[in-house]
């Protein structure tokens, strides 16, 4: 049986890929390690607590101590979802970023290091390569040029990763990915902001003209791509994922109006988001050829089964949305 190290298993992501690996590979053991900030949530992983496969440990990444404590419980290989995700953020904190993001890989880097894992694999983003004009696609070989301290701070992460393969010979995977949505996604991000917003008949901010272009895939297929990777994928090897669902973003918040049977006169036009990058679009051609990938849900079947999901789970986000999270939002959106 292998265990595996799963950090930031309590966000939205991390979680929905413990479900799905307890779920499709009974020999494997899950220990989860989270700080739980704002965005870490172990509602989200209520199902599996029960599991004895599956253990959780309060951690932080970037506490050396804490994390070789975790490690010396005997762990085959890392999945490292543990990060500050949130752009809006990250040009409100930036130091907090680096932190996380680029300390915390650091210190785990260095745990599979000493431990010897078989495989250390890093989530992260096609915010690395920066933005696109109105043509072209994403591929492995783009020039990294990120444009926030959010994907500045992914991209010194990727770059430390690819030095510990170089440098020491571990044995790495790097995913970069477009953006998700899903259930248990976090109600600061678009599509789920959107969702519950109208689902209590209140306004929807739209950064800018609302004419960015996002590349969306349904976080059921990001997880799946994931696992592949973790097993099959090539040491040192760089893998981007997405669902070639290109939509802007005023095109997102009028569909799941529609869906929703609530007016666009919901949708609030906001002063836009600074360094607001215009274009992602990703190449998937390499996971595709190499592990047989492709997503299963269509943009519009993703999106239905989403929007039901906070249809039928409003505790969930209710809960979120009365925490500390009234606060930000506030800040954020209150004079925008
Ligand atoms: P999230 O914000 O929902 O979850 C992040 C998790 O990390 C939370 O559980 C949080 O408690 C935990 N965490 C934060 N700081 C920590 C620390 N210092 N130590 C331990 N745990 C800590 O994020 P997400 O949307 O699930 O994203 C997961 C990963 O995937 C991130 O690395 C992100 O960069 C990457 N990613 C996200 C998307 C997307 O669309 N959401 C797309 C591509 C890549
Ligand atoms: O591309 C992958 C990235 O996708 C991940 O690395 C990040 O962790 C994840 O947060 C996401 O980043 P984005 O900035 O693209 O996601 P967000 O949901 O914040 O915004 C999506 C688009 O919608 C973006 O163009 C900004 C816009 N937006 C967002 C919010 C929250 C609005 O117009 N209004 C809003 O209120």
């Amino acid at each position: 049986m292998k265990t595996l190290l799963i950090t930031g298993g309590a966000g939205f992501i991390g979680s929905n890929f413990i479900r799905h690996m307890l779920k499709e590979h009974p020999d494997c053991r899950i220990v989860n390690f989270d700080a739980l900030t704002y965005a870490g949530n172990l509602e989200n992983l209520r199902e599996a607590a029960g599991n004895p496969r599956y253990s959780f440990i309060r951690g932080d990444i970037a506490d050396a101590a804490q994390v070789d404590a975790a490690m010396s419980r005997g762990v085959d290989a890392i999945v490292n979802f543990a990060a500050e995700s949130h752009v809006d953020r990250s040009i409100d904190d930036p130091g907090l970023f680096v932190r996380t993001n680029v300390l915390g890989t650091q210190v785990l880097l260095d745990a599979a290091k000493k431990y010897r894992v078989e495989r250390y694999l890093q989530i992260s983003t096609d915010e690395v390569y920066g933005a696109l004009g109105a043509e072209g696609l994403f591929s492995e070989e783009t020039p990294l040029a990120p444009n926030s301290p959010y994907s500045a701070s992914k991209a010194g992460a990727d770059l430390l990763v690819r030095a510990y393969h170089e440098t020491y010979g571990l044995n790495i995977g790097i995913t970069r990915c477009s953006n998700n949505y899903g259930p248990w996604h976090f109600p600061e991000k678009l599509i789920p902001l959107a969702i519950t917003n109208a689902l209590e008949d209140k306004e929807i901010p739209v950064y800018g003209d609302g004419l960015q272009v996002r590349d969306w895939l349904h976080v059921a297929d990001h997880c799946r791509a994931i696992d592949l990777v973790l097993r099959r994928g090539k040491s040192g090897r760089i893998y981007n994922i997405g669902g070639n669902n290109e939509r802007t973003n005023l095109r997102i918040v009028k569909t799941v109006l529609a869906e929703l049977g609530k007016p666009e006169t919901l949708i609030k036009h906001v002063k836009d988001r600074p360094g607001h990058d215009r274009r992602y679009a990703i190449d998937a051609a390499r996971i595709t050829g190499e592990l047989g990938w492709k997503p299963e849900y269509t943009f519009e079947t993703g999106l239905q089964a989403t929007v039901k999901w906070y249809r039928e789970n409003r505790q969930w986000w209710q809960n979120v949305k009365s925490g500390e999270y009234a606060a930000y939002y506030e800040k954020m959106y209150g004079n925008r």
